[in-house]
């Protein structure tokens, strides 16, 4: 089963972000020194993918501009003899292939992947959703092309969630348990209320599937009210008999799609940083104990006088 090509919703306006997503996509935001679009990639291309189609819209030149070259950049940095630092900026573009289409209208998950049918034919696919940054051993992404191979079926990360946190995700039905970390989908509800979810395995932001999701999103759309959900496109296509099956991956996972997300995120990504670990670990310590350390207006206006 050849996997190589990939979806990337982007196109969302980031409110939560506002003011910074005003002329930014939110997918820029950095974390530490790479925008956060930059970890999707390198989880893709850790996980042998070679094509990624991004679902963009109005403002999000930013992304495309990132992922091409640089040749200012470039030759000004080798005039000044720093290959090392054109060698974090170009390998990407080098190794992997672009495409991007807009989404004009925000009209849900399922719309945006639905316009990669074309760039993906009659492929099994992944989808990264760029709000969930998974760090760990083994890309999420390769954990899930290995079951996907092995179940010859779509498969979906998740995770287990509090129960009064459900109505935040997707939420799976278990048909059958295979290995502790396997599951059979029967249907997936997309953010029930905690009385009405079936589990409380939750839908985190990766997914292989079968092309057989495009019939089932067009199927659906006319159906749709407001938004189109991959949701319930993935439960008709198990309602056509095709099999979907959900896996717990290994890993640790940030989500990024609210402001104190990405400040965990950033903190603990670089805790984890061989070069801003031990910086940052000394900081939060002295933050702990020397309390005048900490900004505080009114001890800063005496100080200033
Ligand atoms: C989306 C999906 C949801 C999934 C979640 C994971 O929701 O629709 O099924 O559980 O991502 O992050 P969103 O958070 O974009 O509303």
């Amino acid at each position: 089963m050849d996997i190589t090509k990939c979806v990337i919703p982007a196109a969302g306006l980031g409110t939560r972000f506002l003011p910074f997503t005003k002329i930014i996509p939110k997918e820029m935001l950095p974390l530490l020194n790479k925008p956060a679009i930059q970890y999707i990639i390198e989880e893709g291309m850790q996980s042998a993918l070679e094509n990624f189609i991004l679902i963009t819209g109005k403002g999000k030149n930013a992304i495309s501009d990132h992922f091409d070259n640089s040749f200012e950049l470039e030759s000004i940095l080798r005039e000044r003899n720093k290959i090392d630092l054109i060698a974090k900026i170009d390998s990407i573009n080098k190794n992997a292939a672009f495409s991007y289409v807009r989404q004009s209208e925000p009209l849900g998950l399922g719309h945006a992947i639905l316009l990669a049918r074309h760039g993906i034919g009659k492929e099994y696919f992944g989808i990264f959703l760029p709000d969930d940054i998974i760090m760990g051993k083994t890309p999420a992404m390769s954990q899930l092309i290995r079951i996907a191979r092995q179940e010859k079926s779509s498969v979906i990360a998740v995770q287990e969630v509090p129960m009064d946190c459900v109505s935040s995700y997707g939420i799976i039905n278990v048909k059958k348990q295979i290995t502790p970390n396997l599951f059979q989908v029967s249907n997936m509800v997309e953010k029930p209320s905690q009385k009405d979810a079936p589990s409380n395995l939750a839908v985190i932001g990766r997914y292989v599937l079968s092309h057989k999701i495009f019939p089932a999103l067009t199927e659906l759309s006319p159906y749709a009210v407001g938004e189109l959900q991959l949701t319930d496109a993935i439960s008709h296509m198990i309602y056509n008999n095709e099999k979907v099956f959900a896996y717990k991956v290994q890993g640790t996972r940030y989500d990024i799609g609210t402001p104190i997300g990405w400040l965990k995120a950033t903190i603990g990504l670089s805790l984890q940083d061989p070069h801003y670990g031990p910086h940052l670990r000394k900081y939060l310590k002295d933050l702990e104990t020397i309390d005048s350390f900490i900004y505080d207006t009114t001890k800063n206006i005496e100080h200033s006088i």
